[in-house]
């Protein structure tokens, strides 16, 4: 595998490896080491042969008649995820969303590592969570000036969304999580990931009003 390779990658297959990487990591967990696409088909809810497609994208790692190696698959996406290395992330406004993703120790474990929870409430200044300190917005600057970020998660209002981001030395961050909704004007280096969950909430009421039509006819 090389980066090129990986480059060249869909968005389409690549927003479908965290679910492949879930289930397999499942499957470790239960000790099952060999796996068919027909069998990962009717766990993950992909085609077979989408999921042969998907997997080929980055080399197959497959053999006919033997079907995955569970744990080698499992590793091969991690990497291709990037989730073989470390990150240092920083919370922009720690209100009720920025402390739920701060409290939540399952991504320190993926190797996702908080170092720093910014707010504009003067409430919050001294306090910690897991000892990591609540600061000022106004040291934001600074702190980006002398410290890489690889990712900075914006949960402030919509309003003051680009305001921060406008704070930030770009030079010194990888990529933006954006959970406000609102969509950031950033420099081209930074990647931006924007977050709706409203989006899923919104899916699942449509499918809920569907279920109920059908029922009706
Ligand atoms: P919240 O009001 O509990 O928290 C916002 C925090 O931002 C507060 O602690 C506030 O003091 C801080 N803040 C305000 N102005 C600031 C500034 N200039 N600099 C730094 N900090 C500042 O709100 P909540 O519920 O946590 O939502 C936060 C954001 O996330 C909102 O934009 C909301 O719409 C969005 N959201 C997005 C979701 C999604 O799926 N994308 C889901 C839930 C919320």
């Amino acid at each position: 595998m090389n980066n090129k390779s990986i480059a060249n990658i869909s968005m389409a297959v690549i927003r479908r490896l965290p679910k492949y990487h879930r289930y397999l990591k499942e499957l470790l967990e239960k000790e099952v080491y060999r796996i068919s696409s027909k069998e990962l088909s009717k766990l993950i809810g992909f085609t077979a042969s989408q999921i042969r497609q998907d997997l080929n994208c980055f080399g197959g790692f497959g053999q006919q008649g033997y079907g995955y190696n569970v744990e080698e698959l499992y590793n091969e996406i991690g990497k291709i995820l990037g989730l073989d290395k470390t990150y240092k992330l920083i919370i922009i406004g720690a209100g009720n969303l920025g402390q739920a993703i701060a409290n939540y120790t399952n991504y320190e474990r993926s190797g996702f590592e908080l170092i720093a929870l910014f707010d504009i409430n003067p409430k919050l200044q001294g306090l910690k969570i897991r000892d990591i300190p609540f600061r000022d917005i106004d040291e934001l600057e600074q702190f980006t000036n002398e410290n890489y970020i690889d990712i900075v998660v914006i949960s402030t209002p919509k309003e003051v969304a680009q305001s921060v981001v406008d704070k930030l030395n770009i030079k010194n961050v990888g990529g933006i999580w954006n959970f406000a909704p609102t969509d950031l004007k950033v420099s081209d280096e930074i990647v931006v990931e924007n977050v709706h969950l409203n989006e899923s909430l919104f899916t699942l009421s449509y499918l809920l009003n569907e279920r109920e039509l059908e029922s009706k006819k």
